[in-house]
């Protein structure tokens, strides 16, 4: 890596604790930073990664009023679900904090405190909405209206989701209490405001000018569009009772807007890990000769990008970001990922139905990382990348290697004889695989660096197919040793180059080939054990003793697939039921009326699609009176041969009618389902026949 830092601080969007985490989040942000943490460590370099738990803001508070429990309920429970997964997903943290930790609020304030004395706020008092009837003011997700920018109708009082834009509540069109759905009137209130826009010409030359060509183009296009729009004051403080509280005079009763604490999370976060450690955490805030690195999803560009560079500068004591490697959104199944619609694969209910199965999600998850778009998450896809290329690729290669050397050799590691042109070509192209990953990991280009990966077990399994050991063995013992000895250096190089990606599956491997005795692990040499893939003659030598085989992966069957979906299918449903309104009831309807209706149980004996329509059946019912023809509008939801013989309800009295040409003596009563499938009013119990009256 170009101009070597000191250390790194790589720092992960701290998850709100109003809910667990899932597959979007751990895509988006935490898998990614978590590659690119574990690769820097192996470089040898000396990492901070940290994150937490982001307790304060809105979302929280409105959580815990509808549970009818507290906001401290809340972030207890989520932060500890929240916790458990990152931990059981082999993110390594070097400090998980929260934002309630006494030593966030300490930091934050004191931070606050010293923008104040310094001059960095204006304090002004404006109007800004109340709800009357709640008798609260409402920032934040407490109101939601129209974005000025976008016309998303669900825009939040401090940020439309849709185009990113971060708002004053008072910019919404049409405002609406989130609380109790009311208009909102104007108070008058007083606060401290971040002045963005006497920062804009920096924010220009530092990143619309200074990283036009090293950040993602993503980011820097939002950010500059942004600065063209020209950027405001902001409010930082908030009328609240949930966060900290503001620490100056007049801030009674008024609390720091949750944007405004939460990125100072990472410095405490830092600190706690130092005091934990014996360390100093000044240097990784403030030495220049660190890099600062943010993972986060896209809705925080604007936090990540603008608000809190301008703090740390207003505040003047610190580094700024060298990089906001922001991803776009991950979909699950072709729908925008919802926590409240239940819309995700939740982390802790993957792990109950996939045990031990973290690094499959973590591949798949990377392999259609969305670095430059949406992306789309699929089970299919899961299945297809774990059976496909982790078991018939990654795996398999190393189950033939582990399995030959043992059968052969008794574990031991043979002596190569003298290599063959493709022995020294595949050499070569193993020798490469270091540097190409390192360089597509250094770019942030995650899927690339996995994918090359994949190249590489690709490699190695080429490699025996062709060379054929299993055939070889009994004509030519000598040669075999010498291929069995190139396929051992792939699978160390595999079982090295994997940790970022595969941390579970590569401690299997190198516990499988015996790493902590091998000769590279021991001989404490300057380069790291990545680099001496290409530098050292020989990972495995002649001679290592390595373990028995295990099994790395192993096939997910279609059934448990099938469950998957079905769950997905369940939520669908119970989404669409609760957001179906129930018609009316329509007017009363006397006895007689009722009685009016000639309603008896009916066969279906004949059916076709009329031709030339979409929706038009034309069906044959034995009535029990007759059989007689009703055209039916169900050609969209059914197939003439799927209904044959099916038991149905038919109004048999109702005036006849043509239909497209057809006399239809009747109605089948049908009803909708919850996927808006149009189903039988089925009549379908033993013994009851045609003809049967309904009343
Ligand atoms: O979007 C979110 O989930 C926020 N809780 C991220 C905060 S990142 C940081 F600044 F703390
Ligand atoms: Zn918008």
């Amino acid at each position: 890596m170009s101009n070597s830092p000191e250390r790194y601080t790589i720092t992960a969007a701290l998850p709100y604790t109003n809910g667990p985490i899932h597959i979007g989040h751990l895509a988006g942000v935490y898998v990614p930073a978590d590659i690119y943490a574990r690769y820097l460590r192996m470089q040898g370099n000396d990492v901070a990664f940290v994150c937490g738990s982001d307790e304060h803001g809105v979302p929280i508070t409105i959580k815990a009023k509808k549970e009818g429990v507290t906001p401290q309920d809340i972030v207890d429970k989520y932060d500890g679900i929240i916790r458990e997964s990152f931990k059981e997903f082999g993110i390594s943290f070097n400090n998980y904090s929260r934002t309630s930790a006494k030593v966030h609020h300490d930091t934050a304030s004191e931070f606050f405190k010293t923008m104040y004395e310094n001059g960095k706020f204006i304090e002004e008092t404006t109007k800004q909405l109340y709800d009357d009837k709640a008798g609260q003011f409402l920032a934040d997700r407490f109101v939601t209206g129209t974005c000025p920018k976008c016309g998303n109708e669900e825009a939040y009082g401090d940020q439309c989701e849709s185009c990113g834009t971060s708002l004053n509540a008072t910019d919404l069109i049409n405002p609406k209490s989130a609380i109790t759905g009311e208009v909102p009137s104007l108070k008058e209130t007083r606060h401290w405001f971040l002045p963005l826009d006497q920062y804009q010409e920096w924010l220009d030359e530092w990143i619309v000018k200074g990283h036009a060509h090293d950040w993602k183009s993503n980011v820097h296009g939002q950010v500059k569009s942004w600065l063209n729009d020209g950027l405001r004051a902001r409010a930082v403080t908030r009328d609240l009772d949930w966060g900290i509280p503001v620490p100056v005079e007049g801030g009674d009763g008024k609390v720091l807007y949750v944007w405004f604490d939460a990125p100072i999370g990472y410095i405490s976060s830092t600190k706690e890990w130092a005091e934990r450690e014996g360390k100093d955490w000044k240097p990784y805030w403030k030495d220049e000769n660190t890099r600062l690195i943010h993972f986060i999803g896209k809705d925080n560009i604007v936090f990540h990008c603008i608000i809190f560079p301008v703090m740390l500068k207003a505040h003047g004591e610190f580094i700024l970001p060298e990089n906001v490697p922001a991803n776009e959104f991950l979909n699950l199944e072709g729908k925008k990922l919802s926590t409240s619609k239940n819309w995700a694969v939740w982390l802790h209910e993957y792990l109950e139905d996939f045990p031990h199965k973290q690094d499959v999600l973590r591949y798949a998850l990377t392999a259609n990382a969305p670095e430059t778009k949406d992306n789309d998450f699929t089970w299919k896809d899961f299945q297809a990348r774990n059976n496909n290329e982790l078991v018939a690729i990654f795996g398999n290669f190393i189950n033939r290697v582990v399995v030959l050397t043992n059968k052969y050799y008794s574990g031991i590691v043979p002596k190569p004889n003298e290599y063959s042109e493709v022995d020294e070509q595949t050499i070569a192209e193993l020798k490469a695989y270091p540097a190409v990953i390192a360089s597509s990991i250094e770019k942030y280009r995650f899927r690339e660096a996995q994918a090359e990966l994949m190249n590489l077990a690709r490699l190695g399994n080429k490699y025996l197919a062709d060379e054929e050991p299993w055939k070889l063995i009994k004509t030519d013992e000598e040669r075999v040793k010498t291929v069995m000895y190139v396929a051992l250096q792939i699978a160390s190089a595999l079982a090295t180059l994997s940790e970022p990606f595969l941390p579970f599956s590569s401690a299997k491997l190198q516990k499988m080939l015996n790493f902590t005795d091998a000769e590279s692990k021991l001989s404490g040499e300057e380069y790291s054990q990545w680099d001496k893939i290409a530098t050292r003659d020989s990972l495995l030598p002649g001679g290592h003793q390595i373990g028995k085989a295990e099994l790395l992966f192993s096939k997910i069957e279609d059934k448990e697939i099938e469950k998957q979906l079905d769950k997905l299918e369940a939520t669908k449903t119970a989404n669409a039921a609760a957001d179906k309104e129930v018609e009316p009831q329509k007017e009363t309807a006397s006895f007689e009326d009722f009685t009016k209706m000639d309603l008896r149980v009916g066969t279906i004996i004949e059916a076709h699609k009329m031709p030339k329509t979409k929706k038009l059946m034309v069906i044959k019912v034995d009535t029990g009176l007759d059989k007689r023809t009703v055209v039916s509008g169900i050609a969209e939801h059914y197939k003439a041969e799927n209904i044959l013989g099916k038991k149905v309800t038919v109004l048999a009295n109702l005036a006849p009618r043509k239909l497209r040409g057809v006399a239809s003596e009747g109605m089948i009563l049908m009803t909708e389902n919850a996927q808006g499938k149009l189903v039988f009013v089925n009549p379908d119990e033993d013994g009851v026949e045609p003809g049967a009256t309904i009343n």
